[in-house]
This record gives C-alpha cells, structure tokens and sequence, in this order.
C-alpha cells in the first residue's frame, strides 16, 4: 500500500484535473480520448467546484457548447483536431462547429449545475445562463427519444449508456447485422491491452448503428423510431429522472415556471414508466425496446433507481441484500456486472470491472434511503482503490488493480469531491 499522505494525493488529484485540462474543457485522459466527453465533464466539474468554482462551471458551458438545435447535448465535443482516436469525427460525419459526434450520454448535466449553484453563494447569473440549455435538453430525452411520450426513452447505441460494453447490450446488439469492418481504424489498442476493450465485432456492430444514423440524416425522431438498436436503459432513465428532479428544484427556485410545469410532468411519466423496468425476481434492468425483453444480466445499473428516488422502501431492502452478497464474491464494490453471472469478466470493459462515479451515483441512492452505512463502504471502497492504485479509468474488483487509462479526470473528480474527502456529503443534492 501507498503511504502518500491524504494531503500529497489531493494535490495529485488536482494537478491530474489541471493536466487534462485543454482550456475550459478537460478531457478524460489525455491518450485514449482526446476530447470533450459528457457526463464525464459533469462528473469532472464536481472535482473542479472543490478547488475552482469559475473553472467547474466553464466545463459546464463548454460542454453545451455543443449542443445542438434540437436539445441534443452529444457524446463527444471534438473540440480541437487530436491523434489516436476512433471514431473521429469524420467517421460521425456531422457538419458543425465545434465538430461533434451525433450520439448523447447520461444527463448528469442538470444534477451537477445544481450542486454548482448550492455552492455558489447566491451567485444565480451563471445557472440562469445555462439553465435554457439544460431544460432543452431534458426535453430532447422526455420527447425525441421518447416520441409517444410512453415515460421510457431510448437509446440507440450503446455508447449513449455511458456503460459501453455492458451485457445489457449483446442480446440487443446482437440483432444488428453489421455492414461495416473498421477493425483497421481502431485506435484503442495502441493506448490499453486487447483483452481490457470491447472486440472488432462489437465495433462493427456499433459503427453499423452510426451508418444507419447518417443515412437518416441524424433526424432526431427517425433515428429514435427506426435505428436497428433501441433499448431502454435503465442507467439513462434513472440518472435523467434524478436530473429531472435537479432542474425543477432550480426551475422553482429561479421561477422558470411554464418549465416546471413540463419537469412535473416528465418526472409523473417517468415515475409509471419505471415499474416496465422491473424483473420478477425485483431487480430493475434495462429493457430492449424492440423485443420487449428485459436484459438478463443484473448490472451496476440496477441500484440507480435509487440514485433516482424511484425505488420503493421494499427495492432498497432488496438492493441491500444484493449489494452484500456480490461484495462478498467480488471483493471491491459495485462490480459492473454480477460476479456470480457467467458474463463476468473482471477486467473487460463494463463487464465487471468497478467505476468511481457509478460508485459515487450508487452510495448517493444508498443514502438517500437511509442506508447510510452501506453509502460509507462504498466511499472506503472507492477511496482504497485510488490509495492503493492512483487514478485509473477502472479498477479490477478481485484486487482493486488499476485498468483502462491512468491518470483519468472523472477518477481524480471522484477522490476531490467523494471518497477522499472526509467532509464531502454522502448525498449530491438535497432532494
Ligand atoms: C468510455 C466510457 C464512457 C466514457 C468515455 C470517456 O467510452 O465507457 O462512459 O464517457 O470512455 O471517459
């Protein structure tokens, strides 16, 4: 074990955070994704908004930068030309500046303005700014992705989940008949080890999705209706009705008024939909939207409807149990998929190895429902696994051994704002 001192490793954290920070926007780590990624700025300016308030929000209003007409705030912001990546965004082939990709992630956008905002002292000029941006694209989820209003939205790759690789996706991915071979274009197995990323089929699978986006002219509604990949994922759907919940608290506080009245109503729709998500065995899962199959896996994803303050009383108990016994078998919490399925694999991408900020959203939940102590195991977790390894991408939850890229922002983000802090708050924001 490491004997840097709480106070050298806070530095570090920081000094990571100021390294990948390419001028008001920072990118995850500097080899393996040279650009602006979404929820990773949202978790970035968490870490930010404990050493620099002014900076964590510019990583806000960088991000919406690229937003687009229709409400859509993109995966990646390809904000100026970079090596080693793919795909680019020639392989996107979207026309405007600054260049992006023509996919979203997780909506943690409006959770994090809001805990900018409680820090920022009556200050409200910077929320008020960005808080149209923020309900446009709260309406892009709850209407284009969601075009009969069903209370489900839909994703249609997979990397919108934020959760890559996750075995939500192969029965869905696997009815996607792949058109494309861009094995030869992958960047990524120059920067990490072939058995830590996803296989060329996979890629092929999802640039096929890509294709199909641009034959569509990356048309909002016809891309959410008729892309040969459309899942409910139980991920977007929880951290969205939380962010929902985020942005009418600021909507009443700042009287945005006609907006609140859409968020109550998003939140009512969402709040019905949800019980669609349930598995008879009482755990949530993601739902492949053209076959109407759950997923089979139980994924880290199942603890969000906590983090959503969706869950029943009942559903934590549940959750609770469940979090025990794979920490039990696992080692480190929360393994993205259960150790226990024979789709675990300790250290492939999202197909067990454990993230800090899902951990982050995850002890949030457990709080949030009383269960404190479970919410303070994930923090030493979390927290023993930067002690011991420093701030990689993942971590292996059999031995808390460092995977994927060093010196990660949203790692660093997380020891800053969570599980290195003694003072930090086992809740984001007060709900
Ligand atoms: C990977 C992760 C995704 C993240 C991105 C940048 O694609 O799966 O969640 O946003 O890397 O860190």
């Amino acid at each position: 074990m490491s004997t840097t001192s709480p106070t050298d490793r806070d530095d570090a954290a920081r000094a990571v955070l100021r390294r990948n920070d390419r001028g008001g926007f920072t990118v995850p780590n500097g080899r393996v994704y040279p650009f602006q990624w979404n929820w990773d700025s949202a978790f970035v300016a968490l870490g930010f908004a404990t050493f620099d308030l002014d900076r964590a929000w510019r990583e806000l209003e960088t991000l919406f930068e690229g937003q687009w007409e229709d409400g859509m705030v993109p995966h990646i912001v390809f904000r100026a030309p970079a090596e080693g990546y793919y795909p680019g965004p020639e392989a996107w082939g979207i026309q405007r500046q600054p260049l992006t990709s023509g996919i979203s992630q997780p909506p943690v956008a409006a959770t994090a303005a809001r805990v900018l905002h409680d820090l920022s002292a009556g200050d409200a000029a910077r929320i008020r700014a960005l808080f149209p941006k923020l309900f446009a694209s709260h309406r892009w989820w709850h209407e284009i992705r969601d075009p009969d209003g069903t209370g489900l939205v839909t994703m249609v790759h997979p990397w919108e989940s934020g959760r890559d690789n996750s075995p939500d996706w192969d029965e869905p991915l696997s009815h996607v008949v792949p058109s494309v071979d861009v094995a030869h274009l992958r960047k990524d197995l120059g920067h990490v080890d072939a058995t830590q990323r996803p296989t060329h089929d996979f890629y092929n699978r999802v640039m096929t999705l890509v294709e199909e986006a641009k034959a569509l002219a990356w048309d909002g509604v016809s891309v959410a209706r008729t892309l040969s990949f459309r899942v409910c994922d139980l991920g977007i759907q929880s951290i969205l009705l939380r962010a929902d919940r985020d942005l009418l608290k600021l909507a009443v506080e700042l009287g945005f008024s006609t907006e609140a009245t859409a968020l109550r109503d998003w939140i009512a729709r969402s709040e019905t939909a949800m019980q669609r998500l349930k598995g008879a065995d009482g755990l949530y899962r993601s739902l492949d939207l053209r076959s109407g199959r759950l997923s089979e896996a139980v994924t880290c994803a199942a603890f969000l409807p906590l983090y959503a303050r969706t869950a029943s009383r009942e559903d934590a108990l549940a959750l609770k149990e469940y979090l025990a016994a794979t920490r039990a078998v696992a080692g480190f919490s929360v393994a993205s998929t259960d150790p226990r399925d024979r789709r675990f694999d300790a250290t492939r991408y999202w197909r067990g190895p454990v993230w800090l900020m899902m951990n982050r959203m995850i002890a949030d939940g457990l709080s949030g429902y009383g269960l404190t102590e479970e919410a303070a195991t994930l923090r030493q977790d979390s927290g023993e696994l930067v002690r011991r390894n420093g701030f990689w991408e993942y971590f292996d939850p059999r031995n808390g051994a460092g995977c994927g890229g060093p010196d990660f922002s949203w790692t660093a983000a997380m020891w800053l704002s969570w599980s290195g802090s003694p003072s930090a708050a086992q809740a984001l924001t007060a709900l």
